[in-house]
Order: structure tokens, then sequence, then C-alpha cells
């Protein structure tokens, strides 16, 4: 077939031409809303309630909704550059740090040309190559669950443009440790975009695990990615950013949809940098990560092969009894990702959440 025959075939439900690589992409599947009395626990979401400090900084914008955002959020590029010890033009804000992940895809990779990612990983990076006109090269996760860095350093050709790590992986939460990683950049050429995506990052308590910001300013083709959705709470408003060399983070500015990140999602994430609040947030974190710990440990006392998660959700590689359990989990109020045949992932949200979690998961395994 050729590729206007294909074109045709796919616009067939609409008659409109499109390209028939999008045509044949599956929409953004987000989970399901919570029953009644039940929990959302499919999105990695924040379960505590925005901070008032945080929710007056956007009221306050309110005011002025009538005018366009400054277009590179330059108070917050500052915030954030002193805060990593960078210039504000080694800083790039995005509508969540998906968008900015889709930008640096879009500035380096196009037809014939691939991206390197493990998989299973963030659901988002198939599809966002696929926009780009480039193609995917999945490579396989390790039996822990892990990346598998050799392998991915051995799928790099001359067509690699782009190499996507992901620490905490999603939906997994296996860490990458620095040495790992250290020894992982050795091997990448430095023509190679490599995007360090750490979007749980906050979440870690594991010592030796990588902390982009420890490799900042030191390999000319990282670029590290972190968002305000996770940690800070703020997914409903949209904003991630990247640290990386200037250059390349012009190109990803030149591949953005213009104005982008609103004023209150600006106004939003500098508040909850504010020593106080971000204190309290912090503190928040530390609840997460220590009820995942003490999640994880039970579902192991269960018999559970639940891998190390460093990020705040879980992940229950149960293969072939994933819709079957997912659909438990959802009967008891509990609405979880699944990714049959593979596994759960479900996010640690409110503690009343726990117990059904674990009684749910016990009677699956005495029954
Ligand atoms: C690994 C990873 N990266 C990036 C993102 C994007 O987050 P956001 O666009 O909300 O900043 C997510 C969201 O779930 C994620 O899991």
């Amino acid at each position: 077939m050729t590729a206007t025959e294909s074109t045709a075939t796919e616009s067939a439900s609409t008659g409109v031409r499109l390209r028939p690589e999008i045509a044949a992409l599956p929409p953004y599947r987000q989970g399901r809303p919570a029953p009644a009395d039940g929990f959302k626990l499919s999105s990695n979401e924040n379960p505590f309630d925005p901070l008032p400090s945080v929710q007056q900084a956007v009221a306050a914008t309110a005011g002025s909704i009538n005018r366009y955002p400054d277009a590179t959020a330059l108070a917050l590029r500052e915030v954030l550059a002193a805060r990593f010890g960078v210039s504000a033009d080694e800083v790039i804000i995005g509508a969540g740090s998906v968008a900015l992940i889709a930008q640096f895809v879009l500035a380096a990779a196009g037809p014939g040309d691939e991206v390197v990612y493990s998989w299973r990983s963030f659901e988002a990076y198939p599809g966002l190559v696929t926009i780009a006109g480039a193609t995917s090269v999945a490579v396989p996760n390790r039996p822990d669950h892990g990346h598998d860095l050799d392998a991915i350093a051995d799928a790099v050709t001359e067509r690699t443009r782009v190499v996507i790590v992901c620490t905490p992986n999603n939906p997994t939460g296996v860490t990458i440790t620095r040495a790992e990683l250290d020894a992982f950049l050795a091997r990448i050429p430095a023509d190679r975009l490599v995007l360090l995506d750490e979007a749980y990052v906050e979440f870690v308590r594991d010592a030796d695990a990588v902390d982009g910001r420890e490799l900042i300013g030191r390999h000319p083709n990282l670029v590290v990615l972190r968002t305000f959705s996770k940690a800070y709470g703020l997914a409903g408003l949209r904003v991630g950013y990247a640290i990386g060399p200037v250059g390349i983070l012009d190109a990803a500015r030149a591949t953005a949809i213009p104005l982008g990140v609103t004023a209150a999602a600006s106004a939003a994430a500098i508040a909850s940098l504010e020593p106080a609040a971000e204190a309290e947030l912090r503190e928040r974190v530390e609840v997460i990560a220590e009820r995942r710990d003490r999640v994880r440990a039970a579902l192991i006392g269960q018999g559970w092969p639940i891998p190390v998660s460093q990020a705040n959700f879980i992940w229950l590689p149960v293969g072939e009894r994933t819709s079957e359990i997912a659909e438990r989990l959802f009967d008891a109020g509990l609405v979880t990702r699944a990714f049959p045949p593979e596994g759960i992932r479900v996010s640690i949200g409110e503690e009343e959440s726990v117990d059904t979690l674990l009684r749910i998961l016990n009677e699956l395994v005495e029954g």
C-alpha cells in the first residue's frame, strides 16, 4: 500500500485526509472518575488540598485574565534559576513537563529519526514520538522493572536523536543510581539529546538514587525535567520545568505552542516555592513516601512481588490477572491504572484508601 492509499484508508471515518499515524493513535486515556466515597488512585495526583497561600496567589491573578501571560514565565524562571544555580536562560517552563518533553522531541527528532526509551514507562512517550514523525525504540525493562541502561545504550544508532530516561520510572517506581547514570551518559554520544524525566524525584528516599540536580551543567546534551504536578500538588494548573544547556532549551522554546503557561500557573508555582509553603509541601511528601513504604511492606508481607518504588505510586506486576484485579479494586471504590497484561499502577493517595487496598489484595491472595 502506498502512503497516499494509507492516508485515504485512515481518514475514511472523517472524509478528511489525516496523517495515518496520527489517526491510528489512541486518544489520551484519562483514568475513570472515582465512584462516590471512592478514591482516584489512577493519575499519581497529590491527595492533599491546595495550600491556602497557593490558592490566594492563584486568585490574585483573576483580575488580569483579560491579558496574555508573560510568554516565558520569567518570574518563575528566575526563582528556579536561583535555586539551581543557573541563569534564567537555562530554565524553560512548560504547560506541564509533558508539554516540555513534546517540545524537546519535536526540536530534535523528525521522520527517519529514532527516540529510545525504556518500556514500560510513561505512557505519553510513544504518542509524543509519533506526533513528531519520529520512530520509537522501546527497550524492555529489566526483570526488576528498572531501566536496562546497557541495552538502552546499545540501542542508540546513527538514527537516534533523543534518549529518554525516567527515574523514578512511571509506572514501576524503580530508580537509577548515580553511578549507573554516570556510566550510561559516558556511553551516549554527546550530540544526542538525553532527557532525564524526574517527575517524581521529590518522593525519592534512596540515597543512592540519582538526583538530576547534581548533573546540571556537567553534560552538553543533558536536560533535566521536573514538574509541579506531583509533589507540589498543582496538576490541574499545568506547570513543569526543565534545566539544561541554553541552545537546546532555545530549540524547545521554538517548538512550543506560544503562551501555554498561564499567569495563574506561574503564580501558584512561585507561591509553592516560598519557604513556609514549600516546607509544608515537603512534609506532605514525607507523609506520602512513608505511606508508600508502609503499603509496599504490607503487600510484600501478603506475598505480592512489588518492586522498590521511590515514587508516589506502586506497581503490581500481576500479568494476565491485571484486568480482573483492577476491576475488583474498582468495585471496592479504588480507581487504579491497569496496563493489561502487565500490571496495575496504584497511586499512593488518601490514608483512608489504604485499608481497602490492603484488604482487597489480601482477599485475592487468600482466595
Ligand atoms: C514520568 C512522567 N513524566 C512527566 C509527567 C508529566 O507531568 P505534568 O505534565 O503534569 O508535569 C508525568 C505525569 O504523569 C509522568 O508520570
